[in-house]
């Protein structure tokens, strides 16, 4: 069957790497794609949220199996419109993706659902969510309730810099109408992970939990980012961790979207703080993590297409259960200078060959492109993700590191410490 993969991310290239290697997939096609993914097969230059082009463009190709990348896709209803034409798809509906795309919905769905998360009120007046705080204690959460690409979260130290946040968002409107409403939420202590489960509508598999890095410079400092690297395993995330995960949030949560009337297809990646008394859920997010999915992919041995297939035709129970790679794969993301809030684009990137040869080494694109005489160039923030596998995670990331130190690219940074946690 032909693959068709919505997105042109990091996480798109594993996804595309991973099915291509799928004795059942004769063409790895993808909308928009990237240069990595262009050595894939065909790109097509349709928009993620070009929902209509999309699914004719499946449609006409009889395409069997699309898989949604970013949540703007779900969000904009394209598993809806697949729906409509009969073509197999591997994401949620857009009432699905509510769980992600509003946060006002997805706090109150774990209320009615009884699902660990931290207690919150919804505000859509700055004067009234200003007089909240006067009654509370500092670490403050101040989040924009609709999709703002992971930027959308204010966690502030002081209640003046709190009020600037409910103030940027509510009045100033900086990440748009995903600001019309704000969710104040209690500070949740803890260490981090990040879990993914697969889900048909009825029946869910877990997959692996890893640990992302989401301040942007060394030492978990600086702004808060899409992401900077991840490591998988989660020395924190232990199986019987994961298996409260599966009882007390992905359980409840399929059963409750069912219950619902919006039954959930595609990844659940729940967000997770991981407390004494057991995980609390942070956020859901209705696909997979970037850069967590590269290294997953990393650790997948089983052919991940039929897997994909099956929960997209709700067929999940009769999937075989999935093989891991019991070694530690890392993740580096190599971002332009300037990122989050102004990457710098067009810088020219050499040495990505010599740095894909070091063994266990494999390089994701992500914001890259290439221009008309062939050099690789920066086109976005987050541009390249160098993963790699090793027998320890002390060997992955020296890979890694070793691969990141022959790319040629001065418009790039990167963090020095991913894995830091697990390897101290
Ligand atoms: P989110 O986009 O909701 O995942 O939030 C971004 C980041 O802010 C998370 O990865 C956490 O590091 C932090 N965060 C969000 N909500 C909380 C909370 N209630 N308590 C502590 N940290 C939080
Ligand atoms: N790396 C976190 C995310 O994809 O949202």
């Amino acid at each position: 069957m032909k693959i068709l993969i919505v997105g042109s991310g990091g996480r798109e290239h594993a996804l595309g790497w991973k099915l291509g290697q799928s004795p059942l997939v004769s063409e790895i096609i993808s909308a928009p794609g990237n240069p990595g993914l262009a050595e894939l097969g065909r790109t097509i230059p349709i928009k993620v949220e070009d929902i209509g082009e999309l699914a004719a463009f499946a449609l006409r190709e009889q395409v069997g199996l699309v898989v949604i990348g970013p949540e703007a896709a779900a969000a904009a209803g394209l598993a809806d419109s697949l729906a409509k034409v009969g073509v197999p798809c591997f994401g949620p509906s857009q009432a699905a993706a509510e769980l992600e795309a509003s946060k006002a919905f997805m706090k109150d769905f774990c209320g009615r659902h009884a699902i660990p998360t931290a207690d919150y009120k919804v505000f859509d007046d700055a004067i009234r969510a200003k007089a909240y705080l006067g009654g509370r204690e500092p670490p403050f959460v101040i989040k924009a309730d609709g999709l703002a690409g992971g930027k959308g979260v204010v966690l502030a130290e002081t209640r003046r810099d709190a009020d600037a946040a409910i103030d940027e968002i509510l009045f100033l409107r900086k990440f748009g109408t995903a600001g019309q409403r704000i969710v104040i939420e209690d500070f949740l202590p803890g260490e981090e992970a990040s879990f993914f489960a697969l889900c048909d509508g009825e029946t869910a598999a877990p997959l692996l939990a890893a640990q992302d890095h989401k301040r942007a410079y060394d030492g978990d400092k600086g702004p808060n980012t899409g992401g900077m690297g991840a490591y998988s395993p989660a020395p924190i995330f232990t199986d019987a961790m994961r298996d409260l995960t599966m009882e007390r949030i992905i359980w409840p949560t399929l059963r409750g979207m069912k219950a619902e009337g919006r039954p959930f297809i595609g990844v659940l990646f729940a967000g997770l703080m991981i407390s004494t008394d057991g995980p609390k859920l942070i956020e859901f997010n209705v696909r997979f993590g970037d850069p967590e999915c590269q290294t997953l992919m990393r650790r997948l041995k089983s052919d991940f297409a039929p897997v994909l297939l099956a929960a997209a035709k709700g067929e999940l129970a009769n999937a075989p259960p999935l093989e891991w790679d019991s070694r530690p794969a890392v993740t580096v993301v190599y971002a332009a200078q300037g990122y989050p809030d102004y990457p710098l684009t067009g810088s020219v990137i050499r040495g990505l060959s010599e740095a894909g040869e070091i063994e266990g080494v494999e390089i994701f694109h992500a914001g890259t492109r290439l221009d008309q005489d062939g050099n690789l160039r920066a086109a976005g923030g987050r541009v390249l993700n160098i993963t790699a596998i090793g027998d320890t995670l002390a060997q992955a990331v020296a890979r890694a590191y070793a691969a990141v130190n022959l790319i040629n690219w001065p418009g790039g940074f990167c963090r020095r410490d991913i894995g830091w946690r697990a390897l101290e």
